[in-house]
């Protein structure tokens, strides 16, 4: 019930991936979407399930097959995020909201959730969604995405690149520190915060351009219209973090949050994970996943065995070679 991973794809070069075998469609009426513009791409053009609801296999072929997303981080990302927010019994995962479409709830305090879910997976200071402490932290927000165009003009001539990466990323910060009481940035939140900065470059830029940046309209497409260009060919090799260290070189920044309910009261966590201590972010993963499974049994158990493995071989590969395999639930 919970099968190994899909390996990388054969051919891995760019093409057509807005072609007409996955033609976009509007939502429908119980259609999920959240905070990942990449997989509600992916949704509205039929690479997953058009209803936002998948497996992690299904997942992984997607991103791969859409965006040439490289097979090791698309392992650790997809079931990074089913271990917290999905089903794990019936190995369904939503890209948005809690649904029935994953089936029976798991035993409480797991939830299976989706994406949605704040303080697992999503975390504070995106670019185009809000905190959570605002009240919606998973649909397009147009505020936000002005600040991404108005920084794209300031910094990038028109276009987000790494430069424009490296400050909105770091106005972010600050926004948060200033605005939000709840104001969290640590663990996992760390390396997906500045992963997900430099996605757009590798991801949303045409397979065939040379030149690593991003228009304001191929964006407002993907963060808005969930929606590929017309024309678009994916990423011309597997990709996926790249750019991350320059991003964070521009303005180095320590893992912590606001403390007491307050704003402006950041207080850097110094047992917390961040880009340099990925076995902390480990322990810090699985502690969370038992949390909240702390006492599963039958095929639950088994697939949390599974899918543990499973997450661990895409981790160790792309973050943390040296972190030694855990077994919380046996092997
Ligand atoms: C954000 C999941 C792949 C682009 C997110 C978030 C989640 C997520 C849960 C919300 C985190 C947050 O900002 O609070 C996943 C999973 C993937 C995946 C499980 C499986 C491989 C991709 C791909 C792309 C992408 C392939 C690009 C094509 C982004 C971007 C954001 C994001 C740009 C940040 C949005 C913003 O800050 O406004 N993703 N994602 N993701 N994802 Fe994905």
């Amino acid at each position: 019930n919970a099968p190994p991973p899909p390996g990388p794809p054969r051919f891995k070069g760019t093409k057509l991936v807005h072609d007409r075998a996955h033609p976009w469609k509007p939502l429908k009426r119980g259609d999920e979407r959240g905070p990942c513009p990449g997989m509600n791409t992916l949704a509205s053009h039929g690479y997953i399930s058009r209803d936002g609801v998948a497996s992690p296999s299904e997942m992984i072929t997607a991103v791969q097959e859409g965006f040439n997303m490289e097979n090791k981080l698309a392992i650790f990302v997809t079931y990074m995020a089913h271990l917290m927010n999905g089903n794990l019994v019936t190995d369904k995962l939503s890209i948005g909201g809690k649904t029935k479409k994953t089936g029976p709830n798991p035993p409480a305090p797991a939830h299976a959730g989706g994406f949605n879910v704040h303080g697992t997976f999503e975390g504070d200071a995106g670019m185009t969604r809000a905190d959570a402490f605002f009240g919606d932290n998973h649909s397009f927000n147009q505020t936000l995405f002005d600040k991404f165009v108005d920084f794209s003009n300031r910094y990038g001539d028109g276009f987000y690149n790494l430069t424009v990466a490296g400050e909105l990323r770091f106005q972010r910060l600050q926004d948060s520190i200033a605005t939000n009481p709840e104001f969290s940035f640590k663990n996992v939140r760390f390396p997906t915060a500045y992963a997900e900065s430099v996605f757009p470059i590798n991801f949303f830029v045409d397979g065939r351009k040379k030149e690593k940046k991003l228009d304001m309209d191929s964006a407002r497409s993907f963060f808005k219209d969930m929606r590929f260009p017309p024309d678009f060919f994916r990423s011309a090799m597997p990709i996926g973090s790249e750019g991350i260290n320059e991003v964070f070189a521009m303005h180095p920044f320590l893992p912590g949050g606001n403390v007491d309910g307050k704003v402006n009261n950041f207080v850097v966590d110094p047992t917390a994970g961040d880009l340099t201590k990925p076995c902390v972010l480990y322990d810090d993963i699985l502690n969370t996943v038992k949390g909240l499974y702390p006492n599963p049994t039958g095929l639950l158990r088994r697939n949390l065995i599974k899918n543990l493995h499973h997450f661990y071989s895409g981790f160790a590969a792309i973050l943390g070679e040296e972190c030694v395999e855990k077994f919380p639930y046996g092997q």
